[in-house]
Parts: C-alpha cells; sequence; structure tokens
C-alpha cells in the first residue's frame, strides 16, 4: 500500500519506508511479491544518482504532493488500473501527474538501471546525425526542447548541428522514459532525441520533468557557497536534451506516420510496460500486425527493448475459449520467424531475453511517498537488413 508520510509537506523527503513490499494495484512489477525482497546494496555514487532522479520528481509534483485532493485521487487512479480500465487511468491530466508522482519515480530508476546495463548495444545508434531542420511537427506532436526556458538557440543549433545523437520512440512513454532517458544523457556528452508516444495526455507532464531535468534545482537561500557553486542540472547544456510527446494511438498509425516517426537511422524503440497493454486492450491482431509493419519501416540496426511484468500477469487470451498467451510467446512468434514477417521488412535477432527480474530500493533513497521494489521481465531485439537473394 502507498503511505503519504507524515513529513510529506516538507521540502525535506523523509526517507522511504523499507516495508516495501506490498501488492499493488498494478501487479507484482509495480511492487510486489510473493517474496520478500531485501533492499538493494548500492555504492554512494549510485545512490547518490538515484536520488538525483527522484529529487527531479519531487521538485516536480511538489505542489501535488501536499494537494488535500491527492489521497482520493491516489485511489481513483489504483482503483482504474486494478480494474484493468487502462482508459481512465491514463486519460486524464490530473490521473496522469498522480500517477507520474507515484508509479513513474520508481520506474524511472529501473529503466536507467536497464539503459545502463545495454550501453554496448546502444553504442552503435550514436550517430553524428541531427535533428532535420526542416522536420515540422505534426499537429499532435509537442516539441518540449524548444520550449525549455534555458534554450539558447545559437548554442542549440551548434549542439544539434555537431554532437552525436541517441535517438529514442517510447512507445507507451512518459514520466519514467524521460528522466531515464535523461539519465543515459547525464552520464555521457551525446545529444538525446527523445519521441514520447501515447495515447494519453501526458504532453504536460513531461514537459514539466524535461525542464526539471534540464534546469538546475531549486536551493534554499540558505544553502552554503558550496552548494551553490556546484548546482547544476542533470543534463547540461540543457540542449543536449530534445524530446516531443506525440498523442495517439499506435496501433492506428498509418505507414507513412510510423515511418516519419522511425527516420532514416538506426534507432532505440522502447516498450515499457505498455506492450502487454497493446495486446490485452488493442488486441493480438492489431498488436501483431503493428509489429510486422514496424518490421517494414524501421531503420536496420535498430533496437527494440519490452519490459512488462512478468509471468501470468503479462499473458492475452484468443478466441472463444480464451486461451491465453504469454506476452513473451507472442511476440516471439511475430518477430522471430523470419518467413512470417513481409519480405521487404528486416529480420530480427534477440540479443537479450530475461523472465524476472528484481529492481530493489535501497532504503537510503528519499521520497515523499513509499516506492516499492519492482521485479520485470525483460527482452531486447536487433533488427538486421534481410539477406539478399
Ligand atoms: C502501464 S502504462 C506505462 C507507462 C510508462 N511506460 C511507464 O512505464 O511508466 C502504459 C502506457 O501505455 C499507453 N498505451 C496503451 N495503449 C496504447 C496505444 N494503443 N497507443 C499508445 N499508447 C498506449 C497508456 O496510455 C499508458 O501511458
Amino acid at each position: 500500500m502507498v503511505k503519504k508520510s507524515s513529513g510529506s509537506k516538507s521540502s525535506k523527503p523523509p526517507p522511504r519506508t523499507s516495508t516495501s513490499a506490498s501488492k499493488s494495484a498494478e501487479g507484482p512489477a509495480s511492487g510486489a511479491t510473493e517474496q520478500q525482497s531485501a533492499a538493494a546494496i548500492l555504492s554512494p555514487e549510485e545512490i547518490k544518482a538515484q536520488q538525483k532522479l527522484l529529487n527531479i520528481f519531487n521538485d516536480t509534483f511538489r505542489e501535488i504532493f501536499s494537494d488535500d485532493e491527492f489521497d482520493t485521487t491516489l485511489q481513483k487512479v489504483k482503483q482504474a488500473l486494478f480494474n484493468r480500465d487502462f482508459e481512465t487511468a491514463f486519460g486524464n491530466e490530473q490521473f496522469l501527474e498522480v500517477y507520474a508522482a507515484r508509479w513513474s519515480p520508481g520506474r524511472a530508476l529501473c529503466y536507467s538501471r536497464v539503459m545502463s546495463q545495454i550501453r554496448d548495444e546502444l553504442g552503435p545508434l550514436i550517430l553524428a546525425t541531427s535533428v532535420a531542420d526542416s522536420d515540422v511537427p505534426f499537429e499532435d506532436e509537442v516539441e518540449m526542447g524548444r520550449f525549455s526556458p534555458t534554450v539558447d538557440l545559437e548554442e542549440d543549433e551548434r549542439v544539434s548541428k555537431s554532437s552525436d545523437t541517441l535517438r529514442m520512440l517510447a512507445i507507451g512513454g512518459g514520466a519514467a522514459e524521460i528522466v531515464a532517458f535523461g539519465d543515459y544523457l547525464r552520464a555521457s556528452s551525446i545529444v538525446g532525441d527523445l519521441t514520447l508516444l501515447d495515447t494519453g495526455p501526458w504532453a504536460e507532464v513531461v514537459q514539466k520533468l524535461h525542464i526539471g531535468l534540464t534546469t538546475p534545482p531549486f536551493l534554499s537561500k540558505y544553502a552554503s557557497a558550496a552548494v551553490k557553486a556546484t548546482n547544476a542540472a542533470l543534463v547540461e547544456p540543457a540542449t543536449r536534451l530534445r524530446s516531443t510527446f506525440v498523442q495517439q494511438d499506435v496501433l492506428q498509425l498509418d505507414s507513412a506516420r510510423l515511418s516519419k516517426l522511425l527516420g532514416q537511422t538506426p534507432l532505440l524503440i522502447t516498450m515499457l510496460f505498455t506492450l502487454n497493454e497493446l495486446y490485452t486492450s488493442g488486441g493480438i491482431k492489431l498488436t501483431t500486425a503493428f509489429l510486422r509493419n514496424l518490421s517494414t519501416i524501421i531503420p536496420a540496426g535498430s533496437l527494440l527493448l519490452v519490459v512488462d511484468s512478468p509471468g501470468s500477469y503479462s499473458e492475452a487470451a484468443v478466441g472463444k475459449e480464451a486461451k491465453k498467451y504469454p506476452m513473451q510467446w507472442l511476440l516471439d512468434h511475430t518477430l522471430l520467424q523470419a518467413d512470417k514477417l513481409p519480405p521487404e521488412g528486416c529480420e530480427w535477432e534477440k540479443l537479450q531475453s530475461h523472465d524476472s527480474v528484481w529492481f530493489r530500493l535501497s532504503d537510503e533513497l528519499r521520497y515523499p511517498i513509499d516506492l516499492q521494489d519492482m521485479r520485470y521481465q525483460m527482452h531486447l531485439y536487433r533488427t538486421t537488413s534481410r539477406p539478399s537473394n
């Protein structure tokens, strides 16, 4: 159960409690656990890095935590998730803000770890490309980078033209993805170009987090001179993070639009706690059609990262008898049987696959509400060009 701690209205968050192994409304991957999970043992540097991400969430959602409506809205979101009524849970901005404050911090930390674990595979995606000046956004696209108050247009142009860039398209992506992506940039000098695509109205939430990632944290006037001197944004200069939010149903994208989103150079595509929702809410037929379409358009060398709840929490039912298929089986069935994919498309190889991994939080982390350990399955695929006959 989520506990709002007594100190939640203060600017200094209390320690997260160690009673983290409670079952959450989203199933075991968001928290819980049939087994007990011991707290993570991390180096002081790792804890400091994770705490910075939690501080960004805390600073961004400070007002929400002290809002009298917070607990009521949180219960409504939990109920909608429990009922698998995702349209309600992710359907309005107030719910998304509460979701982002409650569930996204732990997810962001977890995704940051996953991204650092696949750093070697991400390396070849980092290319000296720039965002084309001629790119005109579609009407449903909100470009965050250009709205950031700290953006200096000349610097923006210089950075985008000269730097190595990692592109990522997060399908069903929101608060957790942008913060994890920002953290990946922190430890590098590259430019990150992130597109978040979701049916829910995430634009405002991710725009706030974009600003939180690219602006030095607020300091009290009593902060020491040393603290003031080293106060810096997670991503500097701000122009190294570009983000665009697209409010769209991925299952309804036509090939032209998908092709525009994917671009011409290899990129990372993520479906983080989203693919199983596509199979169960959108249906296996439409989701399979989308994956087949993706295979025909995706630039060779791209990566697809799928993270979701493990085991029986990620199953989709088919046919009148409602026979259940594991998400991973459905995905492999579509991607790995080359003869079943459109001949004009690419081939997929599976680089990594883990059925059940724990992400445990350290007791030393501070956040105004209790965060929970999570368990997930993870699969990483890469596309290659089809050998010509
Ligand atoms: C469980 S949430 C996960 C959010 C985020 N990836 C995370 O890990 O915190 C699933 C997300 O997928 C989005 N989604 C579901 N079906 C979708 C679809 N057909 N097209 C685009 N987004 C979709 C939902 O709106 C929601 O934001």
